[in-house]
C-alpha cells in the first residue's frame, strides 16, 4: 500500500563498511581523580571521527584556519574540542566552541564534561545569554554565537582564546555570519601585533564548503568519512494541501506495516503545531480498535523544558515504536539513535524580513534542498532507512539549493548596533561572507535612527543613547524601552516585563486542561494587555516566594519564571553599573504602557473602521490579535505588539493598549507621514 502512495527513488549510496580501526590512540585523561566510565570512553572510541583523531590534531596544529566537514552524529561537536585539549593544541588557553542554539550549547557541554570526568563549569563549561557556567579552570567553553559576539565588543582581539571553533556553520545564523568577519579580523590583527596566534576552525555538516574556504583565504577543507547507510526516498504522488494531516497519515501507514522498534522522526515547524500533532497522534492511538504496537510520542522543539527533551534520547521500550515530532532542531543540532523512518513535511519556520515595516516575521517556508537532504540523512545513521517526503519530486526540484543565510533575510538593527559598538562604522563595506543588501542595512540604520541610537554625520555614529542600548543583551527596541523607563521612574516594573519577554512563556495552557487554566488566569488578566498581565503574574509569584504548588495551581511554568528572575537580576546589575536608579511607579500602569509605546512605536496597529481587524501603522498591512492574547476579545483602538507571527493570518503577539498621542509623541518625524488616526 505504501507503493500506491509513494514513488520510490534511490538516494545517494553508502558506506564503505565499518570505519577502519587502523589508528588506535590512548586517550590521555587528566581528570583530577574523577571517575570516567569505561562505557563512555568506549562510546567515544566508537564514533566515526575517532580513527581520524591523529590526522585532525596534526592538521589543526599546522594550520591557522581549517574547515571540517562531517555528517551529523560523527562526533565533531563533542570530540574535536576534547582532542585539541588532550593534545594541548590550545596551548593552555581556552577553546571557544560556538553554537547557534542555546539548548545545544548546554546539553553538549554537559555531555563533554561527563566524558572528561569533570564537573560542569570546571574544565568544560558553557556560556549563553543570561547564564555563565564557566570558571577560571574552564578550557573548553561552549557558547552561543551571540555570546561570543557580545564578548568581542569588550575584547575585539579575543585574547583569552587560542582556538575559536565556529560550529554548525552551515546554519548561517546572523550571529555566525557576523562572527566570521569579526574572528577573521581578530586573527589578522593578532598576527600583525605579534600576539599569540588565533586558530579558526569552521565545522559544518553539509558539503557546500567552497564558499567557506574561499572566504577564509582558501583554507584547507578536512573531510570526515561518515557512516551513511542507503535511504530510500519516497515522494508524494501529488502536492499535499495539509502537511500536518499528511504527516500523521503517513505515520500510521508506517506504523501499521512495519515491525516495532524502528523509530520515526517527523519534521514539523513549531511548538503549537507540534503539540497539536502529538495530541492527535495520541488520540488516534487511544481510540483505535486496531491491534497496533504502542507508540511513544515525543515532541522536540527548542522551548521544550530540558527534562522533556531528554525523553527523546531514552531508548524505546521493546515492542514499542517511538515517534519524535520535531522542528528543524533535529536536522543537525542533535542526534537521536534508532531512527529508521523520516517524515519530511518540507517546511520550516523561518524569520523573514518585511522591508515595508522593517520588521521580522516568523513564517512557514519551504526548506532548501540541502535541508531536505539533511532530514533524509537522519534515517540512515545506523542502518538502511526510508524517508517520506510530503511533496512531489517536481516540487522538490523547485526548492532552492541551499538556505538563504539569515543575514540576507532578517532585520539587521541588532547586528548594526553591535557592529557600531565594536567600532565598525563602515557596515556596507564590512567583510561579510555574503553581503546583506544595502537596502536592509539602510533600513536597520533608519530604525536605529528612529530609536535615537545613531546619528548620520560623515559616517554613522552611535549616540550616547545607542551606546547605552548596546550595553544590554537585548534587541534595540527592548533596550530603548529600558532607557525610557529610567526617565519615567518605572525601571522596577519595566525590568520585570522585559525579563519575562526574554524567556520562554511562563504561561502554561495544557490542551487537556484548557478551561481550568483559563479560569486560573482570570485573576491576573488585565484589559490593558498582556504586559500588564505578565507584571501581575510576577508580583503574585514574588508574593508567594515562587511557591511550587502556587505555580501548579495557577498554570505558571516555574522553571521559566525562575529563569526570568535570573534574567531580571542580570539586567538589574547592568542598570546599577550604569548608574540607572531602579525606581518603581507603584500601580501606575499608564506610565508602564507609555514606556512600552515609546519603545515599540514601530510595532503599532489601529483597529479598522469595521472593527474586525487591525492595520499596522508602519506597513498598512492587515494584522490580527493572536488568540492567546488577553486582548483577543477586547479590540482596543490602538495597540503595540512585540512580535508578528504568520500562520493562517498575520498575528500580533504580546500586546499592550496604547494612546495614539503617545505614538506621535514618541517619534514625531516617524509618524509625520503615517499619523495615527488619519
Ligand atoms: O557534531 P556531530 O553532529 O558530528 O556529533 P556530536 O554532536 O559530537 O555527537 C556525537 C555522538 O555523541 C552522537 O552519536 C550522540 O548520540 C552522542 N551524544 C550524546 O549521547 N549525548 C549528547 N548530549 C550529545 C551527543
Ligand atoms: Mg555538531
Amino acid at each position: 500500500d505504501k507503493a500506491n502512495t509513494f514513488l520510490s527513488i534511490k538516494m545517494r549510496m553508502p558506506d564503505d563498511g565499518p570505519p577502519s580501526k587502523k589508528f588506535k590512540y590512548t586517550l590521555q585523561h587528566k581528570n583530577n581523580g574523577n571517575h570516567v566510565s569505561d562505557k563512555l570512553q568506549q562510546e567515544r572510541r566508537n564514533l566515526p571521527i575517532y580513527p581520524a583523531r591523529g590526522k585532525i590534531i596534526n592538521q589543526i596544529q599546522r594550520l591557522d584556519t581549517a574547515i571540517l566537514i562531517g555528517e551529523t552524529g560523527s562526533g565533531k561537536t563533542t570530540q574535536i574540542p576534547q582532542y585539541l585539549l588532550e593534545a594541548n593544541v590550545n596551548k593552555n588557553a581556552i577553546i571557544a566552541v560556538t553554537q547557534p542554539r542555546r539548548v545545544a550549547a548546554i546539553t553538549i557541554s554537559q555531555r563533554v564534561a561527563e566524558e572528561q570526568g569533570t564537573e560542569l563549569g570546571q574544565k568544560v563549561g558553557y556560556c549563553v545569554r543570561f547564564e555563565d557556567v564557566t570558571s577560571e579552570n574552564t578550557k573548553i567553553k561552549y557558547m552561543t554565537d551571540g555570546m561570543l559576539l557580545r564578548e568581542a565588543i569588550l575584547d575585539p582581539l579575543m585574547k583569552r582564546y587560542s582556538i575559536v571553533i565556529l560550529d554548525e556553520a552551515h546554519e548561517r545564523t546572523i550571529h555566525t555570519d557576523v562572527l566570521f568577519g569579526v574572528v577573521k579580523q581578530a586573527q589578522s590583527r593578532r598576527k600583525a601585533k605579534g600576539i599569540r596566534p588565533l586558530k579558526i576552525l569552521v565545522m559544518s555538516a553539509t558539503m557546500d564548503v567552497d564558499h567557506f574556504s574561499a572566504y577564509f583565504n582558501a583554507a584547507p577543507v578536512l573531510y570526515l568519512e561518515g557512516r551513511q547507510y542507503p535511504v530510500q526516498v519516497f515522494y508524494a504522488p501529488e502536492p499535499q494541501s495539509d502537511y500536518t494531516f499528511s504527516s500523521i497519515v503517513t505515520l500510521f501507514q508506517i506504523h501499521r506495516v512495519e515491525p516495532p522498534n524502528k523509530d520515526v522522526l517527523m519534521f514539523l515547524t513549531g511548538q503549537e503545531e507540534i503539540e497539536s500533532a502529538v495530541k492527535t497522534i495520541r488520540d488516534i492511538t487511544r481510540s483505535t480498535e486496531e491491534n497496533m504496537a504502542p507508540l511513544v510520542v515525543c515532541p522536540l522543539y527548542a522551548a521544550l523544558p530540558s527534562h522533556a527533551q531528554l525523553k527523546v534520547f531514552k531508548p524505546t521500550p521493546r515492542g514499542c515504536r517511538k515517534v519524535i515530532v520535531a522542528t528543524n532542531i533535529a536536522e543537525t543540532s542533535v542526534t537521536i539513535q534508532g531512527i529508521k523512518f523520516v517524515i519530511d513535511s518540507g517546511v520550516v519556520k523561518a524569520k523573514v524580513f518585511n522591508p515595508n515595516s522593517g520588521l521580522d516575521l516568523l513564517k512557514v517556508v519551504r526548506v532548501s534542498k540541502a535541508q531536505a537532504l539533511q532530514r533524509t540523512g537522519r534515517a540512515g545513521r545506523e542502518s538502511a532507512g526510508s524517508c517520506y517526503r510530503l511533496y512531489t519530486e517536481q516540487e522538490f526540484e523547485q526548492f532552492s539549493d541551499s538556505t538563504v543565510p539569515e543575514i540576507q533575510r532578517c532585520n539587521l538593527s541588532s547586528v548594526v548596533l553591535q557592529l557600531l559598538a565594536l567600532g565598525i562604522s563602515d557596515i556596507v563595506n564590512f567583510d561579510f561572507m555574503d553581503k546583506p543588501s544595502t537596502e536592509s542595512i539602510i533600513a536597520a540604520v533608519h530604525q536605529l535612527h528612529n530609536l535615537g541610537a545613531v546619528v548620520k554625520e560623515t559616517s554613522i555614529k552611535l549616540t550616547p543613547v545607542g551606546r547605552k542600548m548596546a550595553a544590554f543583551p537585548l534587541e534595540p527596541r527592548l533596550g530603548k524601552t529600558l532607557l525610557i523607563a529610567k526617565e519615567h521612574n518605572c525601571l522596577e516594573e519595566i525590568l520585570t516585563i522585559v525579563s519575562l519577554l526574554s524567556v520562554d512563556s511562563v504561561i502554561v495552557t495544557p490542551q487537556s486542561k484548557r478551561e481550568e487554566a483559563l479560569a486560573a488566569r482570570q485573576k491576573f488578566v488585565s484589559s490593558e494587555g498582556d504586559h500588564v498581565m505578565l507584571l501581575n503574574i510576577y508580583k503574585a509569584y514574588k508574593a508567594v516566594k515562587g511557591n511550587r504548588e502556587w505555580c501548579m495551581e495557577n498554570f505558571i511554568n516555574q522553571r521559566n519564571m525562575r529563569t526570568a528572575t535570573e534574567v531580571r537580576k542580570q539586567l538589574h546589575d547592568i542598570c546599577v553599573r550604569m548608574d540607572f536608579p531602579v525606581k518603581s511607579c507603584g500601580n501606575d500602569s499608564t506610565t508602564i504602557r507609555k514606556c512600552l509605546a515609546y519603545g515599540f512605536f514601530m510595532n503599532a496597529a489601529e483597529l479598522q473602521k469595521d472593527g474586525s481587524e487591525y492595520t499596522s501603522l508602519s506597513s498598512r498591512k492587515t494584522v490580527s490579535i493572536h488568540p492567546s492574547s488577553v486582548l483577543f476579545r477586547c479590540k482596543p483602538a490602538y495597540v503595540i505588539y512585540n512580535e508578528l507571527v504568520k500562520t493562517t493570518k498575520c498575528y500580533m503577539r504580546d500586546l499592550c493598549v496604547v494612546d495614539p498621542d503617545w505614538l506621535s509623541e514618541a517619534a514625531p518625524a516617524y509618524f509625520k507621514k503615517k499619523k495615527p488616526g488619519t
